[in-house]
């Protein structure tokens, strides 16, 4: 039960698109690391060079390797210092700590360890898809962040009219968690239509909604309709600093055909007003959280996820792994 993961994983950091010519700085719990192309693919480094400090990716790359803009110092992809230059002679052994890094499906990933199975993706990888890729940076913390996608009951109130109708209108709803090494859902059977904006729109007759939490800080949520899955987001949350939480992340449609296209136009700018709503309140609670006197949020009857979520971070097995469990609730 108690079985900690040891294991070195990967984390979703940055888009494809966003490493260009240029460096990237990122935060990546609190470490400065920077993001760019060398000469083996795509390289990700302490972002300070060992001579005076510098930032590495206030300079420049020359030739798949980084430059210093102080005094020119070059670091190859593996962070091993290449040239000095003015001097004469061998250039003596200094590195810059490098991380793990690697490519897929138009996003970097990185890890502080050397992880053996490939990067989690997302819960349509491998179907015919339609999919638009995401960014987002939130004031909040990685379990306030997942547990606010995951969480139905905001709904209402955060986003009414948007993913729900504009009437109090509620439908008893049955709702199954379970889980396992690393992973905790919730799946939402008997609410056979979501009265908001984006379900008219996207969507026909709704079977089951599915919000599930993977090890590291991954928050899913899958709308199936009668003949399987239609519409589902993968978000990819890591703690940048203290206060930030960024986040890496695919919509996903299922193609069908022309309509399927032009559905998944309408589901970035949905989805963008949604997302704008939530670090609303995120920011909110992160605010006034840090005024005396400190509190605990209290873990209320319909917080299904939030103690298996904090355990899946711990490296723990989630309760519903040996104990599933079951409530009705109005939604
Ligand atoms: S500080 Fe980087 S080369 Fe001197
Ligand atoms: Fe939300």
């Amino acid at each position: 039960m108690s079985e900690r993961r040891a294991e070195a994983y990967w984390q979703a950091v940055a888009l494809s698109v966003d490493i260009g010519k240029r460096p990237k700085r990122i935060l990546f719990d609190g470490e400065p690391v920077v993001l760019f192309r060398s000469a083996q693919g795509i390289a990700a480094l302490f972002d300070r060079c060992p001579h005076r400090l510098v930032e590495l990716s206030t300079g420049k790359i020359v030739r798949g390797e980084i430059e210093c803009p102080y005094h020119g110092w070059r670091y190859d992809g593996d962070g091993r210092c290449t040239a000095i230059p003015g001097h004469v002679g061998a250039v003596p052994h200094y590195r810059v700590r490098r991380f793990a890094a690697l490519e897929r499906d138009g996003v970097v990933f990185i890890s502080s360890g050397t992880p053996r199975a490939e990067p989690y993706l997302h819960c349509m990888q491998g179907k015919d898809i339609i999919m638009r890729r995401v960014r987002s940076s939130t004031q909040s913390t990685v379990i306030d962040a997942a547990e606010n996608i995951l969480d139905a009951t905001h709904t209402h109130f955060t986003h009414k009219g948007l993913l729900r109708g504009l009437t109090a209108k509620r439908h008893l709803v049955r709702v199954e968690v379970t889980g396992g090494e690393g992973w905790v859902e919730a799946s939402y059977t008997g609410e056979d239509h979501q009265q908001g904006l984006i379900s008219r729109l996207l969507e026909g007759e709704r079977a089951r909604t599915i919000g599930r939490f993977r090890h590291p800080g991954i928050a899913e949520l899958e709308y199936w309709g009668k003949e399987g899955l239609v519409l589902a987001t993968t978000f990819h949350l890591r703690q940048a600093d203290e206060r930030t939480v960024e986040g890496v992340g695919w919509l996903i449609g299922r193609r069908q055909g022309l309509l399927g296209e032009l559905k998944a136009l309408a589901f970035k700018p949905l989805f963008t007003i949604a997302l704008h709503q939530d670090r609303r309140v995120l920011k909110s609670a992160s605010d006034n959280a840090r005024l005396p006197p400190q509190a605990l949020p209290v873990i209320g009857p319909l917080d299904f996820l939030r103690r298996d979520i904090a355990s899946i971070m711990e490296g723990r097995m989630p309760a519903a792994a040996s104990e599933p469990r079951v409530h009705q609730i109005e939604l």
